[in-house]
Protein backbone atom coordinates (compact mmCIF):
# COMPACT_ATOMS: atom_id res chain seq x y z
CA UNK A 1 0.00 0.00 0.00
CA UNK A 2 1.26 3.44 -0.79
CA UNK A 3 2.02 5.80 2.12
CA UNK A 4 -0.93 8.32 0.78
CA UNK A 5 -3.19 5.73 0.36
CA UNK A 6 -2.47 4.74 3.80
CA UNK A 7 -3.15 8.07 5.11
CA UNK A 8 -6.36 8.35 3.33
CA UNK A 9 -7.78 5.01 4.89
CA UNK A 10 -7.01 6.50 8.17
CA UNK A 11 -8.12 9.94 7.73
CA UNK A 12 -4.42 11.06 8.23
CA UNK A 13 -2.36 11.74 5.28
CA UNK A 14 0.67 13.27 7.35
CA UNK A 15 3.24 10.96 6.66
CA UNK A 16 5.83 11.76 3.83
CA UNK A 17 5.71 9.81 0.61
CA UNK A 18 8.90 8.07 1.12
CA UNK A 19 7.49 6.60 4.18
CA UNK A 20 5.89 3.35 3.38
CA UNK A 21 3.16 1.99 4.85
CA UNK A 22 4.45 -0.94 7.18
CA UNK A 23 2.63 -4.46 6.47
CA UNK A 24 3.56 -5.09 10.17
CA UNK A 25 4.02 -2.81 12.44
CA UNK A 26 5.76 -5.07 14.89
CA UNK A 27 8.44 -5.90 12.05
CA UNK A 28 12.38 -5.03 12.46
CA UNK A 29 13.32 -3.72 8.65
CA UNK A 30 16.23 -5.48 7.07
CA UNK A 31 19.41 -3.52 7.29
CA UNK A 32 18.33 -0.88 9.97
CA UNK A 33 19.13 -2.88 13.03
CA UNK A 34 22.19 -4.51 14.37
CA UNK A 35 23.00 -7.96 13.95
CA UNK A 36 22.57 -9.55 17.23
CA UNK A 37 18.91 -7.48 17.57
CA UNK A 38 15.63 -9.92 17.57
CA UNK A 39 12.03 -10.02 18.96
CA UNK A 40 12.16 -12.62 21.81
CA UNK A 41 9.58 -15.16 22.92
CA UNK A 42 7.51 -12.47 24.43
CA UNK A 43 7.58 -10.22 21.55
CA UNK A 44 10.14 -7.88 23.11
CA UNK A 45 13.25 -6.44 21.16
CA UNK A 46 16.73 -8.41 22.22
CA UNK A 47 19.74 -7.58 21.69
CA UNK A 48 23.19 -9.10 22.29
CA UNK A 49 20.97 -12.02 23.69
CA UNK A 50 19.59 -9.13 26.65
CA UNK A 51 16.00 -8.11 26.51
CA UNK A 52 15.59 -4.37 26.52
CA UNK A 53 13.23 -4.60 29.63
CA UNK A 54 16.20 -5.81 31.31
CA UNK A 55 18.49 -3.29 29.92
CA UNK A 56 15.64 -0.24 30.84
CA UNK A 57 15.28 -2.14 34.82
CA UNK A 58 18.71 -2.29 35.37
CA UNK A 59 20.03 0.93 33.42
CA UNK A 60 17.10 3.10 33.20
CA UNK A 61 16.10 4.85 29.88
CA UNK A 62 17.04 6.54 27.89
CA UNK A 63 20.48 4.46 26.91
CA UNK A 64 22.26 4.02 23.95
CA UNK A 65 22.35 0.34 23.40
CA UNK A 66 25.62 -0.51 21.22
CA UNK A 67 25.60 -4.23 20.03
CA UNK A 68 29.31 -5.37 20.15
CA UNK A 69 29.94 -8.05 18.04
CA UNK A 70 27.93 -5.41 15.57
CA UNK A 71 30.39 -2.97 16.23
CA UNK A 72 33.48 -4.72 15.83
CA UNK A 73 32.17 -6.55 12.99
CA UNK A 74 31.67 -3.74 10.76
CA UNK A 75 35.12 -2.52 11.87
CA UNK A 76 36.82 -6.19 10.91
CA UNK A 77 34.89 -5.99 7.29
CA UNK A 78 35.88 -2.45 6.65
CA UNK A 79 39.75 -3.60 7.55
CA UNK A 80 39.34 -6.58 5.39
CA UNK A 81 36.78 -5.27 2.25
CA UNK A 82 39.83 -1.72 1.97
CA UNK A 83 42.74 -4.48 2.14
CA UNK A 84 41.37 -7.17 0.18
CA UNK A 85 40.85 -4.09 -2.28
CA UNK A 86 44.13 -2.63 -2.58
CA UNK A 87 45.91 -5.80 -1.63
CA UNK A 88 47.51 -6.11 -5.26
CA UNK A 89 49.03 -2.92 -4.84
CA UNK A 90 51.03 -1.45 -1.67
CA UNK A 91 47.55 -2.17 0.71
CA UNK A 92 45.06 0.09 2.36
CA UNK A 93 44.38 0.68 6.36
CA UNK A 94 41.16 1.72 7.90
CA UNK A 95 41.34 4.23 10.97
CA UNK A 96 37.91 4.63 12.91
CA UNK A 97 36.81 8.02 12.95
CA UNK A 98 36.51 8.58 16.39
CA UNK A 99 34.80 11.31 15.95
CA UNK A 100 31.30 8.95 15.64
CA UNK A 101 31.94 7.73 19.09
CA UNK A 102 34.17 7.47 21.24
CA UNK A 103 34.91 5.84 24.99
CA UNK A 104 38.03 3.97 26.27
CA UNK A 105 36.36 0.40 25.90
CA UNK A 106 35.44 1.33 22.27
CA UNK A 107 39.43 2.30 21.21
CA UNK A 108 40.34 -0.81 22.83
CA UNK A 109 37.79 -2.99 20.43
CA UNK A 110 39.30 -0.68 17.77
CA UNK A 111 42.62 -1.54 18.63
CA UNK A 112 41.91 -5.66 18.97
CA UNK A 113 40.04 -4.91 15.66
CA UNK A 114 43.36 -4.03 14.36
CA UNK A 115 42.13 -0.88 12.82
CA UNK A 116 44.19 2.78 13.45
CA UNK A 117 42.30 5.76 15.02
CA UNK A 118 41.32 8.74 13.63
CA UNK A 119 41.20 11.43 16.52
CA UNK A 120 40.47 15.29 15.79
CA UNK A 121 41.19 16.99 19.17
CA UNK A 122 43.29 16.28 22.11
CA UNK A 123 40.50 15.11 23.46
CA UNK A 124 39.82 12.38 21.38
CA UNK A 125 43.56 11.76 21.62
CA UNK A 126 43.20 11.73 25.22
CA UNK A 127 40.78 8.82 25.41
CA UNK A 128 42.37 7.11 22.38
CA UNK A 129 45.82 7.03 24.71
CA UNK A 130 44.17 6.68 27.91
CA UNK A 131 42.60 3.29 26.51
CA UNK A 132 46.20 2.51 25.74
CA UNK A 133 45.68 2.57 22.11
CA UNK A 134 48.89 2.33 20.23
CA UNK A 135 50.17 6.07 19.73
CA UNK A 136 51.37 4.57 16.21
CA UNK A 137 48.25 3.90 14.78
CA UNK A 138 46.80 7.06 15.51
CA UNK A 139 46.07 9.81 13.11
CA UNK A 140 45.43 13.11 14.54
CA UNK A 141 43.38 15.96 12.69
CA UNK A 142 41.62 18.87 13.69
CA UNK A 143 41.43 22.67 11.89
CA UNK A 144 42.88 24.40 14.42
CA UNK A 145 45.17 22.47 16.54
CA UNK A 146 46.82 24.16 19.43
CA UNK A 147 49.98 24.53 20.31
CA UNK A 148 49.41 22.05 22.99
CA UNK A 149 47.54 19.31 20.90
CA UNK A 150 50.23 19.24 18.61
CA UNK A 151 52.61 18.72 20.88
CA UNK A 152 51.07 15.79 23.17
CA UNK A 153 50.21 13.96 19.74
CA UNK A 154 54.19 14.02 18.91
CA UNK A 155 54.79 13.69 21.92
CA UNK A 156 52.79 10.07 22.02
CA UNK A 157 54.68 9.49 18.94
CA UNK A 158 51.43 9.24 16.41
CA UNK A 159 51.84 8.15 13.41
CA UNK A 160 50.70 10.99 11.25
CA UNK A 161 50.01 14.39 11.99
CA UNK A 162 47.10 15.83 9.31
CA UNK A 163 47.99 19.39 8.52
CA UNK A 164 45.20 21.49 7.74
CA UNK A 165 46.70 24.21 6.84
CA UNK A 166 49.53 26.30 5.23
CA UNK A 167 50.15 28.34 9.20
CA UNK A 168 49.85 25.01 10.38
CA UNK A 169 52.60 23.69 8.96
CA UNK A 170 55.52 25.97 10.22
CA UNK A 171 54.19 25.74 13.86
CA UNK A 172 54.84 21.70 13.61
CA UNK A 173 57.96 22.50 12.79
CA UNK A 174 59.19 24.82 15.17
CA UNK A 175 57.42 22.52 17.77
CA UNK A 176 59.40 19.06 16.34
CA UNK A 177 62.81 20.66 16.43
CA UNK A 178 61.68 21.78 20.43
CA UNK A 179 61.13 18.22 20.93
CA UNK A 180 63.99 16.96 18.86
CA UNK A 181 61.62 14.81 16.21
CA UNK A 182 60.33 14.43 13.07
CA UNK A 183 57.05 14.90 12.58
CA UNK A 184 54.98 12.81 10.17
CA UNK A 185 52.63 14.88 8.34
CA UNK A 186 49.97 14.61 5.94
CA UNK A 187 48.55 17.35 4.25
CA UNK A 188 44.58 17.81 4.21
CA UNK A 189 43.80 19.39 0.37
CA UNK A 190 40.93 20.58 -0.42
CA UNK A 191 39.73 19.39 -3.99
CA UNK A 192 36.83 21.18 -4.60
CA UNK A 193 34.16 18.22 -4.98
CA UNK A 194 30.52 19.00 -4.03
CA UNK A 195 29.58 15.86 -2.43
CA UNK A 196 25.59 15.46 -2.46
CA UNK A 197 25.28 15.73 1.28
CA UNK A 198 24.06 18.20 4.09
CA UNK A 199 25.68 21.34 3.38
CA UNK A 200 27.53 21.61 7.71
CA UNK A 201 28.67 17.92 6.41
CA UNK A 202 30.10 18.66 3.19
CA UNK A 203 33.72 19.12 3.81
CA UNK A 204 35.74 19.77 0.41
CA UNK A 205 33.79 22.40 -1.50
CA UNK A 206 36.02 25.47 -1.32
CA UNK A 207 33.97 28.07 0.66
CA UNK A 208 34.48 26.53 4.52
CA UNK A 209 36.94 26.26 6.52
CA UNK A 210 38.99 22.65 6.38
CA UNK A 211 42.38 22.08 4.29
CA UNK A 212 44.03 23.45 1.69
CA UNK A 213 42.98 24.24 -1.84
CA UNK A 214 44.39 22.26 -4.70
CA UNK A 215 42.82 24.36 -7.10
CA UNK A 216 44.01 27.41 -6.12
CA UNK A 217 47.82 26.29 -5.81
CA UNK A 218 48.23 26.65 -1.97
CA UNK A 219 48.57 22.46 -1.78
CA UNK A 220 51.52 22.01 -4.15
CA UNK A 221 53.19 25.38 -1.90
CA UNK A 222 52.07 23.68 1.22
CA UNK A 223 54.02 20.49 -0.42
CA UNK A 224 56.70 22.69 -0.85
CA UNK A 225 57.28 23.83 2.51
CA UNK A 226 56.69 20.86 3.97
CA UNK A 227 59.97 19.15 1.47
CA UNK A 228 61.91 21.88 2.65
CA UNK A 229 62.39 21.75 6.20
CA UNK A 230 63.46 17.53 6.17
CA UNK A 231 65.06 18.24 9.45
CA UNK A 232 61.82 18.71 11.08
CA UNK A 233 58.78 17.16 9.17
CA UNK A 234 58.35 14.39 7.13
CA UNK A 235 55.72 14.27 4.21
CA UNK A 236 53.68 11.07 4.71
CA UNK A 237 51.07 11.56 2.36
CA UNK A 238 48.19 13.66 1.17
CA UNK A 239 44.43 13.73 2.53
CA UNK A 240 41.46 14.38 1.14
CA UNK A 241 38.26 14.36 2.97
CA UNK A 242 35.22 15.08 0.64
CA UNK A 243 32.21 15.18 3.21
CA UNK A 244 29.44 12.33 5.18
CA UNK A 245 26.51 10.37 4.75
CA UNK A 246 28.15 9.72 1.14
CA UNK A 247 26.52 7.14 -1.42
CA UNK A 248 28.21 8.23 -4.24
CA UNK A 249 31.01 6.65 -5.17
CA UNK A 250 31.86 9.59 -7.98
CA UNK A 251 32.45 11.84 -5.48
CA UNK A 252 35.38 9.74 -4.20
CA UNK A 253 36.20 9.51 -8.04
CA UNK A 254 36.80 12.96 -8.69
CA UNK A 255 38.37 13.56 -5.21
CA UNK A 256 41.01 10.96 -6.03
CA UNK A 257 41.55 11.90 -9.82
CA UNK A 258 42.46 15.45 -8.17
CA UNK A 259 44.69 14.48 -5.65
CA UNK A 260 46.50 12.21 -7.51
CA UNK A 261 47.15 14.89 -10.27
CA UNK A 262 49.08 16.48 -7.12
CA UNK A 263 50.76 13.56 -6.72
CA UNK A 264 52.22 13.60 -10.45
CA UNK A 265 52.57 17.40 -10.28
CA UNK A 266 54.51 16.80 -7.12
CA UNK A 267 56.73 14.44 -8.54
CA UNK A 268 57.27 16.49 -11.90
CA UNK A 269 58.25 19.58 -9.66
CA UNK A 270 60.17 18.65 -6.92
CA UNK A 271 60.89 15.09 -7.83
CA UNK A 272 59.56 13.60 -4.74
CA UNK A 273 56.94 10.54 -4.74
CA UNK A 274 54.47 10.63 -2.33
CA UNK A 275 53.32 7.41 -1.37
CA UNK A 276 50.67 7.37 0.60
CA UNK A 277 46.72 8.99 0.20
CA UNK A 278 43.99 8.71 2.96
CA UNK A 279 41.20 9.64 1.22
CA UNK A 280 38.78 9.83 4.37
CA UNK A 281 35.18 8.68 5.53
CA UNK A 282 32.05 9.61 4.89
CA UNK A 283 30.13 6.12 3.60
CA UNK A 284 26.42 6.64 4.42
CA UNK A 285 24.59 4.65 6.32
CA UNK A 286 20.71 3.66 6.37
CA UNK A 287 18.94 5.39 8.61
CA UNK A 288 15.41 4.58 6.89
CA UNK A 289 14.27 3.29 3.77
CA UNK A 290 15.01 6.03 1.61
CA UNK A 291 19.07 5.03 1.80
CA UNK A 292 20.93 2.04 0.15
CA UNK A 293 24.18 1.92 1.20
CA UNK A 294 27.09 0.01 -0.72
CA UNK A 295 28.49 -2.58 0.73
CA UNK A 296 32.63 -2.09 2.07
CA UNK A 297 33.67 -4.53 -0.28
CA UNK A 298 31.47 -2.84 -3.18
CA UNK A 299 33.02 0.83 -2.20
CA UNK A 300 36.26 -0.29 -1.77
CA UNK A 301 36.19 -2.02 -5.10
CA UNK A 302 35.01 0.55 -6.68
CA UNK A 303 37.67 3.15 -5.00
CA UNK A 304 40.08 0.59 -5.91
CA UNK A 305 39.97 0.51 -9.95
CA UNK A 306 39.69 4.55 -9.55
CA UNK A 307 42.58 4.71 -8.38
CA UNK A 308 44.14 2.26 -9.91
CA UNK A 309 43.12 3.84 -13.40
CA UNK A 310 43.85 6.89 -12.77
CA UNK A 311 47.59 5.94 -11.51
CA UNK A 312 47.82 4.29 -14.70
CA UNK A 313 46.85 6.81 -17.00
CA UNK A 314 49.38 9.43 -14.85
CA UNK A 315 52.31 7.19 -14.68
CA UNK A 316 52.08 6.90 -11.28
CA UNK A 317 52.67 3.42 -8.87
CA UNK A 318 49.14 2.99 -6.93
CA UNK A 319 50.41 4.51 -3.21
CA UNK A 320 49.39 2.86 0.26
CA UNK A 321 45.59 3.91 0.60
CA UNK A 322 43.88 5.09 3.93
CA UNK A 323 40.33 5.61 4.74
CA UNK A 324 38.50 6.90 8.16
CA UNK A 325 35.17 5.55 8.30
CA UNK A 326 33.34 6.57 11.30
CA UNK A 327 29.45 6.38 10.72
CA UNK A 328 29.26 3.22 9.30
CA UNK A 329 30.84 1.49 11.80
CA UNK A 330 29.38 3.02 14.98
CA UNK A 331 25.64 4.08 13.69
CA UNK A 332 24.22 0.98 12.75
CA UNK A 333 25.48 -0.98 15.92
CA UNK A 334 23.73 1.06 18.36
CA UNK A 335 19.74 1.67 19.42
CA UNK A 336 18.62 4.66 21.44
CA UNK A 337 15.65 3.14 23.93
CA UNK A 338 13.21 5.15 25.63
CA UNK A 339 10.07 5.36 27.62
CA UNK A 340 7.15 6.69 26.40
CA UNK A 341 5.94 9.64 28.52
CA UNK A 342 2.97 11.97 27.61
CA UNK A 343 0.97 10.90 24.21
CA UNK A 344 -0.84 13.75 22.34
CA UNK A 345 -3.20 13.64 19.35
CA UNK A 346 -2.81 16.84 17.54
CA UNK A 347 -4.61 17.71 14.67
CA UNK A 348 -3.32 19.20 11.76
CA UNK A 349 -6.58 20.38 10.19
CA UNK A 350 -9.01 18.92 8.26
CA UNK A 351 -9.46 15.17 9.09
CA UNK A 352 -5.65 15.46 9.26
CA UNK A 353 -3.78 14.57 12.83
CA UNK A 354 0.01 13.65 13.96
CA UNK A 355 0.36 11.43 16.99
CA UNK A 356 3.22 13.11 19.21
CA UNK A 357 4.74 10.38 21.39
CA UNK A 358 7.19 12.61 24.04
CA UNK A 359 10.20 10.24 25.72
CA UNK A 360 12.38 10.54 28.32
CA UNK A 361 15.26 12.13 25.85
CA UNK A 362 15.30 14.02 22.97
CA UNK A 363 17.91 16.72 21.30
CA UNK A 364 20.43 16.34 23.99
CA UNK A 365 20.77 12.67 23.07
CA UNK A 366 19.88 13.15 19.34
CA UNK A 367 20.89 16.77 17.65
CA UNK A 368 20.72 15.42 14.56
CA UNK A 369 16.91 15.46 13.60
CA UNK A 370 17.27 19.29 14.46
CA UNK A 371 20.74 19.51 12.83
CA UNK A 372 20.94 18.49 9.76
CA UNK A 373 17.32 17.41 9.24
CA UNK A 374 18.06 13.85 9.51
CA UNK A 375 15.29 10.94 9.39
CA UNK A 376 15.22 8.59 11.99
CA UNK A 377 12.62 5.63 12.32
CA UNK A 378 11.48 4.05 15.70
CA UNK A 379 9.55 0.79 16.79
CA UNK A 380 7.95 -0.42 19.87
CA UNK A 381 10.27 -2.24 21.68
CA UNK A 382 8.87 -3.92 25.03
CA UNK A 383 5.80 -5.87 23.01
CA UNK A 384 4.12 -6.25 19.89
CA UNK A 385 1.12 -4.64 18.89
CA UNK A 386 -1.79 -5.67 16.73
CA UNK A 387 -2.86 -2.06 16.72
CA UNK A 388 -3.44 -0.20 13.64
CA UNK A 389 -0.09 1.94 12.42
CA UNK A 390 -0.36 5.32 12.66
CA UNK A 391 1.50 8.32 11.74
CA UNK A 392 3.64 9.26 14.85
CA UNK A 393 6.31 12.16 15.46
CA UNK A 394 8.85 11.36 18.34
CA UNK A 395 9.31 14.12 20.57
CA UNK A 396 11.89 15.05 23.32
CA UNK A 397 11.17 16.28 26.63
CA UNK A 398 13.31 19.95 26.23
CA UNK A 399 11.63 23.16 26.09
CA UNK A 400 11.95 23.71 22.37
CA UNK A 401 9.29 22.83 19.46
CA UNK A 402 12.39 22.03 17.21
CA UNK A 403 13.44 19.12 19.90
CA UNK A 404 12.08 16.35 17.33
CA UNK A 405 13.80 12.83 17.55
CA UNK A 406 11.86 10.99 14.43
CA UNK A 407 9.86 13.16 12.74
CA UNK A 408 7.74 10.66 10.90
CA UNK A 409 7.18 7.40 11.84
CA UNK A 410 4.05 4.46 11.84
CA UNK A 411 3.65 3.57 15.69
CA UNK A 412 1.09 0.90 16.66
CA UNK A 413 -2.17 3.73 17.87
CA UNK A 414 -2.33 1.73 21.11
CA UNK A 415 1.37 2.98 22.34
CA UNK A 416 0.89 4.22 25.58
CA UNK A 417 2.79 6.03 28.35
CA UNK A 418 5.34 3.53 30.05
CA UNK A 419 5.62 1.39 26.68
CA UNK A 420 9.86 1.35 25.69
CA UNK A 421 10.76 2.46 22.11
CA UNK A 422 13.51 1.68 20.27
CA UNK A 423 15.11 4.45 17.62
CA UNK A 424 18.04 2.36 15.72
CA UNK A 425 21.48 3.78 13.87
CA UNK A 426 22.10 6.29 16.63
CA UNK A 427 25.67 4.35 17.52
CA UNK A 428 27.21 7.94 15.37
CA UNK A 429 27.02 11.28 15.93
CA UNK A 430 24.48 11.13 18.88
CA UNK A 431 26.10 10.63 21.66
CA UNK A 432 29.30 12.54 20.52
CA UNK A 433 26.99 15.29 20.15
CA UNK A 434 25.17 15.30 23.27
CA UNK A 435 24.77 17.87 25.09
CA UNK A 436 22.60 18.47 28.79
CA UNK A 437 20.32 21.08 27.42
CA UNK A 438 17.88 22.16 29.62
CA UNK A 439 20.00 19.97 32.75
CA UNK A 440 18.53 16.69 31.02
CA UNK A 441 21.26 14.45 32.22
CA UNK A 442 23.07 12.79 29.37
CA UNK A 443 21.88 8.97 29.03
CA UNK A 444 23.92 5.93 29.83
CA UNK A 445 25.67 4.29 27.08
CA UNK A 446 25.75 0.12 27.92
CA UNK A 447 27.51 -2.66 25.58
CA UNK A 448 25.45 -5.56 25.29
CA UNK A 449 26.94 -9.07 24.21
CA UNK A 450 26.23 -12.85 24.78
CA UNK A 451 23.68 -11.93 27.39
CA UNK A 452 25.96 -9.66 29.28
CA UNK A 453 24.98 -5.80 30.08
CA UNK A 454 28.42 -3.64 29.88
CA UNK A 455 28.49 -0.17 30.97
CA UNK A 456 30.76 2.30 29.00
CA UNK A 457 29.20 5.53 30.17
CA UNK A 458 27.71 5.66 33.17
CA UNK A 459 24.01 8.24 33.04
CA UNK A 460 25.09 11.65 33.80
CA UNK A 461 23.60 12.55 37.86
CA UNK A 462 22.53 15.44 39.28
CA UNK A 463 26.02 15.58 40.86
CA UNK A 464 27.94 15.64 37.09
CA UNK A 465 25.01 18.46 36.16
CA UNK A 466 26.44 20.47 39.57
CA UNK A 467 29.91 19.48 39.13
CA UNK A 468 31.17 22.70 37.19
CA UNK A 469 28.88 25.06 39.06
CA UNK A 470 31.67 26.66 41.40
CA UNK A 471 29.35 29.25 42.41
N1 LIG B 1 37.71 11.71 8.39
C1 LIG B 1 37.59 13.03 8.52
C2 LIG B 1 38.73 13.89 8.22
C3 LIG B 1 36.37 13.59 8.93
O1 LIG B 1 36.25 14.90 9.02
C4 LIG B 1 35.28 12.74 9.21
C5 LIG B 1 33.99 13.28 9.64
C6 LIG B 1 35.47 11.35 9.09
C7 LIG B 1 36.69 10.87 8.66
C8 LIG B 1 34.37 10.37 9.38
O2 LIG B 1 33.27 10.53 8.56
P1 LIG B 1 32.11 9.42 8.59
O3 LIG B 1 32.68 8.16 8.03
O4 LIG B 1 31.71 9.26 10.00
O5 LIG B 1 31.04 9.99 7.77
N2 LIG B 1 28.21 15.41 12.88
C9 LIG B 1 27.87 15.05 11.51
C10 LIG B 1 29.02 14.37 10.83
C11 LIG B 1 30.29 15.19 10.85
C12 LIG B 1 31.41 14.45 10.20
C13 LIG B 1 32.69 15.14 10.46
N3 LIG B 1 33.83 14.51 9.91
C14 LIG B 1 26.63 14.16 11.50
O6 LIG B 1 26.10 13.88 12.56
O7 LIG B 1 26.18 13.76 10.44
Amino acid sequence: MRAHEAGALHGNDAAPTWLPYPADVNALLDGLWSRTTVRGADGALEVGGVSVHRIAEEVGTAVLVVDELDFRARAARFRDAFAAAFEPYRGAHVFYAGKAFLCTEVARWVDQEGLGMDVCTGGELAVALRAGFPADRIAMHGNSKSDAEIRRGLEAGIARLVVDSLEEIERVSQIAEQLGVVAPVMLRVTTGVEAHTHEFIATAHEDQKFGISLPTGDALEAVRRVLERPATLDLVGLHSHIGSQIFDVSGFEIAARRVLRLVAEVRERFGHTIDSLDLGGGFGVMYNTQHTPSSPEALAQGIAQIVAMECRDLGLEVPHLAFEPGRAIAGPSTQTLYTVGTIKDVHLGGPHHRVYVSVDGGMSDNVRTALYDADYSALLAGRVSDAEPTVARVVGKHCESGDIVVKDEYLPADLRRGDLISVPVTGAYCYSLSSNYNHVPRPAVVAVRDGEIRTLLRRETEDDLMALDVG
